[in-house]
């Protein structure tokens, strides 16, 4: 059988930085820089403008990993999605994103000038949504299914977080951005995707939420006067909510867990591994990882500093990063490892 390999990345920031300082300075919120880098590791994050969504950073990405791959998305049997910001409730931020790239052949002989409907998924993992994304488009291009997939994950965060100091711990947490990988099949025995861990417990399924509306309930959205009519959303359903110690928790957890576990399926130790992929949720998140399994700091990479945490694009940005610096290179053995809201985590192990 065939084995898949990740072919091309590709990574996009909106050009707009906001700095720890600017969300007190222009923002309002009672925070400074010293709080939220001592605690998080985080200096500034990118902010897309008014008008541009998920789908719309996602296309940037994605075209970046497709000339890598030197591939078009005419080559594409697959299209996933991953974000937990997508642009309306439904349909999902891929059929946005493919649209883009149907444009580029619109014209009276569209069906004539080399476009392909692929087709289009979109997940919803929150921060594993690119490692559960991977497992899907890895599976697909391993069973004969697909011969590429291009998996997305892009993220925009800052439409929809409570700029005042109510909700100053998970604003200064997050930021917008994309990455994108094209997943391919190869004969070539010393590359490719070897293994997945993945889990999930659905009971701290409100430790970190953004609640919204509730499909169960009539009206769904519910109005301070519980009719349904334009009042207006109360905080604590409009806004994510987090409780921060639970999830740093179960982040190092699960983490620590589903990375041992990766790593024993292959017959693998950690001094084995040439660059640890990790999410950027939390500096600190990452350090007591490290530490717990003695991973040296010279194995792990990092862009917290400057974007925050971008949910399903952190791992597929830092990819793009360390092929970009030559961190990355063909031939090193790479482990990715990611935890979020669900909770839900996952590991791969790969040949790059
Ligand atoms: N600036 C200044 N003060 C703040 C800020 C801020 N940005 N945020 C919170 N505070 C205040 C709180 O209001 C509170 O004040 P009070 O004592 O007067 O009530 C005080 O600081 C302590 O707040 P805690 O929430 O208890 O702070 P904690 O030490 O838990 O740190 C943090 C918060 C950094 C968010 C931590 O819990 C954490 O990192 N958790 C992990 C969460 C995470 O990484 N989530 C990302 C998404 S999930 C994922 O991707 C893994």
């Amino acid at each position: 059988m065939q084995n898949a390999y990740i072919s091309g990345v590709g990574g996009y920031v909106p050009p707009k930085v906001v700095t720890n300082d600017d969300l007190a300075k222009d923002y309002g919120i009672d925070t400074t820089h010293e709080w939220i880098h001592q605690r998080t590791g985080i200096e500034e994050r990118r902010y897309a403008e008014p008008g541009v969504g998920s789908a719309d950073m996602g296309y940037e990405a994605a075209k970046l990993a497709l000339t890598q791959a030197k591939l078009s998305i005419r080559d594409m049997d697959m299209i996933i999605f991953a974000t937990l910001s997508p642009e309306h409730h439904f349909p999902g931020s891929a059929v946005f994103m493919q649209r883009k790239f149907m444009e580029l052949f619109e014209g009276p002989d569209f069906d004539k000038n080399g476009a392909r409907y692929v087709p289009c998924l979109d997940i919803r993992n929150q921060c594993s949504g690119f490692v559960y994304g991977l497992q899907i488009g890895a599976s697909m291009v391993k069973a004969g299914t697909a011969k590429h997939v291009l998996l997305v994950g892009g993220e925009t965060h800052s439409a929809a977080l409570d700029f005042t100091t109510r909700g100053r711990t998970v604003t200064s947490l997050f930021g917008d951005g994309a990455g994108a990988a094209v997943i391919s099949g190869t004969d070539d025995p010393k590359r490719g995707i070897r293994s997945f861990a993945l889990g999930a417990d659905g009971r701290h399924a409100e430790a970190l939420w953004m609640r919204v509306f509730d499909i169960r309930k009539r009206p769904f959205i519910s109005t301070p006067d519980g009719k349904d009519n334009n009042g207006s959303i109360p905080p604590d359903i409009m806004w994510p909510q987090m409780e921060g110690k639970i999830v740093f928790r179960h982040a190092v957890e699960k983490m620590c867990m589903c990375l041992m576990q990766v790593c024993f399926e292959q017959g693998l130790s950690h001094e084995d591994i040439d660059l640890f992929v990790f999410h950027q949720a939390n500096m600190r998140i990452n350090q007591y990882v490290a530490q717990q399994l003695a991973i040296p700091e010279s194995k792990l990479i990092h862009n917290i500093h400057k974007y925050g945490n971008t949910t399903a694009a952190t791992i597929p940005l830092l990819l793009a990063e360390a092929v970009e610096t030559g961190r990355l290179k063909p031939g090193m053995k790479i482990a990715m490892v990611a935890f979020g809201a669900g909770f839900t985590w996952g590991a791969s192990i790969a040949d790059w």
